[in-house]
């Protein structure tokens, strides 16, 4: 298909690198206009001026999911400029493997604040700016952790936050539709990016594979269409629902 997004703006966290950066390659090419936010500025920089090169319409914005006034800023910056926002894409975050005995509530509450508070943060303001437009999708990144309580990548207090991802985004669908705003959850394990890579001991990693029923790891490439399915008209009567993108594997 192609200009599945055509004429849509669409907001995109973590866009710097991992899947993210995947996803707003594929947005591109289906003819959306994108917002790139990443707190990484140099990283982001590029990331823009790669796509510009390909001559796609995008912006950066930087922003730390994790500080409110930011946030608003940059979802009051797409408005302003376009007049809309159709779409956000909340996919910026940070995985944790601090076992549970190890971990301090100091930990606890920062791990929260950029995986769950952060999607509070920016849902509250795409929604309010949907809500006055009357239509919006907004996907958020969970993991498989939300589901299994943590596996080789994150552990029980990253399972927590992203679990609060699932039951907060589960809410705000139920409490946003009747305004024709969507919202949907993406789980994602064992995709290959520089969370799951940098540090990786080859052992743990094939490990990982043995444990996938279609025996290989994710690429930020397999979230592409997935993405683009939640953010277009056709998904139009699918909210509040949770994607899992994991190969079959639900228990690595
Ligand atoms: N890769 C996987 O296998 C996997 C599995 C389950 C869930 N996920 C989830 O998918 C999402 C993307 O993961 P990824 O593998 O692409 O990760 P990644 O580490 O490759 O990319 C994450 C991006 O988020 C940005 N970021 C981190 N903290 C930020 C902050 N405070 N403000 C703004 N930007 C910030 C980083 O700069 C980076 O560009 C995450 O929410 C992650 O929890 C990934």
């Amino acid at each position: 298909m192609e200009n599945e997004l055509k004429g849509k703006v669409i907001l995109i966290t973590g866009a710097a690198q991992g899947i993210a950066n995947a996803v707003c390659r594929g947005c591109a090419e289906e003819g959306a206009t994108l917002i790139m936010a990443d707190i990484n500025a140099p990283k982001l920089e590029e990331a823009v001026a790669e796509l510009r090169t390909l001559g796609y319409p995008c912006e950066a914005c930087v922003m730390d999911i994790t500080k409110q006034e930011m946030v608003n800023a940059g979802v009051q910056m797409a408005v302003d400029k376009y007049g809309h926002l159709d779409g956000l894409v909340h996919c910026a975050g940070i995985s944790d493997k601090t076992l549970f005995l190890d971990s301090t509530a100091e930990w606890f509450d920062k791990l929260m604040h950029i995986d769950l508070y952060s999607t509070y943060y920016l849902g509250f303001a795409a929604a309010k700016a949907m809500k006055e437009q009357g239509y919006g999708s907004i996907v958020n990144f969970a993991s498989i952790a939300a589901f299994s309580g943590g596996g080789l990548m994150g552990t029980s207090l990253y399972a927590a936050a992203k679990g609060g991802v699932v039951s907060l985004s589960r809410g705000m669908a139920r409490e946003m539709a009747p305004f024709g705003v969507r919202v949907n959850v993406i789980a994602p394990a064992s995709i290959d990016t520089p969370m799951t890579l940098v540090g990786r001991d080859p052992e743990s990693y094939a490990a990982s594979i043995k444990k996938i029923p279609l025996g290989r790891r994710g690429t930020p490439q397999d979230l592409i269409r997935p993405v683009i399915m939640l953010l277009s008209d056709g998904a139009g009567f699918v909210t509040g629902q949770v994607v899992h993108v994991n190969g079959g594997a639900y228990f690595c």
